[in-house]
């Protein structure tokens, strides 16, 4: 059997009170109608339909790379206009599967699950039972217990509110069967609009089986309207995200105050302090360490290194072993070897950074290739942009930069070599030599410091600083 995946993403979403069309809205830092793609994807369907109308060119150019077949709803009728016309291109032998672009916390096992049940001509609805089914349709049954309809909240009576039993909105059904009930749609309800829901009513007068599939986690069906149910769709997809990680093996100091917004594997052990945020794909090796307050977007980590608190990692590599932070930041193309210290203050930019290095406080390293047991003491600086175009700086294996350094790039820093502390660096040096450029230090014999002078002595003093550039006099 061949399944078509049809997403309603035509709607405005009054009830967000925002410029970006609903299925734009951010979760984990992706449109909802991502992820909805996202797990349609894992289905392995023949087509992806997704409807689309409100915001039409914004959904489209932010979806752009999706592999979907885009149906134009001029006018949003209702979801169930909107399913109409996707069926126009759905050949009747195929299982169409109709999901939501504000329902994103959708999983592939339950649809997997859904599809099945619309075997056999059978329209399969998913359902959830909620305490508060506020906004939701429900689930109507006749006294012998089967399914009759589904009444949308609007449109129900005092006694069917307390219906439990809600409607997810999504359903699998035979796509010839579909279309005919979908015939059958009118408007005469409370919103004036085509109710996918009303198919249900359609299926049960053609004499057509109806199933209702409990989901499993009523998280998966939780729809977003408002940006409170934003707030709650991404508290969600956090939680579920923590508990993976747990599940691998990472200890989480608290999981509700760790922020995943991407594909992040972890191996066994790691330790995962308070207020991590991680973006993108992001790999932690076993037993690495985050201290709370980190950053890392794009990056992996080797084992056994740590990292401490405070630190920002977007797009590094860094090895095993490595100390990182606290309060370090590792922009894009740093790559850290084995055993590699970058500490407190440290700002590193696509740079390789060798085995067993260290750059250990308030250093900048930019477009630097930076050997094995090399030591680049505190505050050196790589100067590698001359107002106009970006340097490369290259410091040999065993070379130890002394402190203050400023390494005026393009330039090398041969092996072994040694610069003195505070040195401007602008010619390659040597192997194995120390070279230093310093003024050379003097003593000023019966020098006295200034005395506090009166304001009007400073003001004087001041004037005729300015004027004839001499020092400020001495209180007689
Ligand atoms: C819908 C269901 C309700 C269910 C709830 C679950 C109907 C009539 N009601 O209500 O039973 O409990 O979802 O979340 O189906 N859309 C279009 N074109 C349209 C209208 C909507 O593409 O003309 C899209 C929207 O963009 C949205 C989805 O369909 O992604 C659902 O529409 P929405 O208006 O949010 O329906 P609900 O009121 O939530
Ligand atoms: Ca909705």
């Amino acid at each position: 059997m061949q399944l078509s995946v049809v997403i309603l993403a035509a709607g405005q979403g009054k009830r967000m009170n925002s410029d970006l069309p609903k299925v734009l809205q951010p979760l984990a830092g992706k449109p909802l109608l991502q992820h909805v793609v996202g797990t349609a994807r894992e289905l392995a369907p023949s087509n992806i339909y997704v409807v689309y109308g409100h915001g039409g060119a914004q959904v489209q150019a932010a979806l752009g790379d999706e592999p979907v077949e885009w149906i134009l709803q001029a006018d949003q009728l209702g979801t169930g206009h909107a399913v109409m016309q996707a069926m126009r291109v759905i050949p009747d032998d195929h299982t169409v599967l109709v999901l939501y672009g504000d329902v994103p916390l959708i999983r592939a096992a339950c649809l997997t699950k859904l599809v099945a049940a619309a075997a056999g001509g059978t329209l399969a609805l998913l359902t959830v039972n909620l305490d508060e089914a506020a906004g939701y349709g429900r689930i109507a049954r006749g006294a012998d217990g089967h399914v009759t309809g589904i009444v949308e909240h609007k449109d129900a009576t005092p006694e069917q509110l307390r219906i439990r039993e809600a409607n997810s909105g999504l359903m699998a059904a035979p796509a010839g069967r579909l279309r005919e009930w979908l015939l059958g749609l009118g408007r005469d309800n409370a919103q004036r609009e085509y109710y996918l829901t009303d198919v249900v009513a359609g299926a049960v007068a053609a004499g057509d089986p109806v199933a209702a599939i409990p989901v499993a986690h009523a998280v998966e069906v939780l729809g977003v309207n408002d940006k409170v149910q934003l707030a709650q769709v991404e508290a969600g997809y956090r939680r579920e995200r923590a508990e993976e990680l747990m599940l691998a093996g990472a200890t989480l100091a608290d999981p509700s105050r760790i922020d995943v917004r991407g594909e992040v594997t972890v191996e066994r052990d790691v330790f995962i302090d308070v207020n991590a945020v991680l973006i993108g794909r992001v790999h932690l090796g076993a037993r690495v360490r985050v201290g709370p307050n980190c950053l890392i977007r794009d990056s992996s980590v080797g084992a056994d290194t740590e990292i401490n608190a405070n630190c920002v990692i977007e797009d590094a590599v860094v090895a095993e072993k490595c100390r990182v932070g606290p309060f370090a930041r590792l922009r894009p193309g740093t790559e850290l070897a084995r055993d590699a210290h970058i500490g407190n203050f440290v700002e590193v930019k696509n740079s390789q950074i060798g085995a067993h290095s260290k750059v250990n406080h308030l250093s900048y390293v930019g477009d630097a290739t930076v050997g094995s047991h090399v030591n680049v003491g505190a505050g050196t600086i790589t100067c590698n942009y001359d107002g106009a175009n970006k340097w490369p700086t290259v410091i040999e294996d065993g070379a130890f930069v002394g402190s203050g350094s400023m390494l005026v790039a393009p330039v090398r820093i041969g092996a072994n070599a040694t610069i003195g502390a505070g040195s401007t660096i602008s010619e390659s040096t040597p192997d194995g030599k120390l070279t230093l450029t310093r003024a050379r230090q003097t003593t000023i014999d019966g020098w006295r410091r200034p005395l506090k002078l009166d304001p009007l002595q400073k003001a004087a003093a001041i004037d005729e600083a300015l004027a004839s550039g001499a020092p400020p006099p001495k209180k007689p």
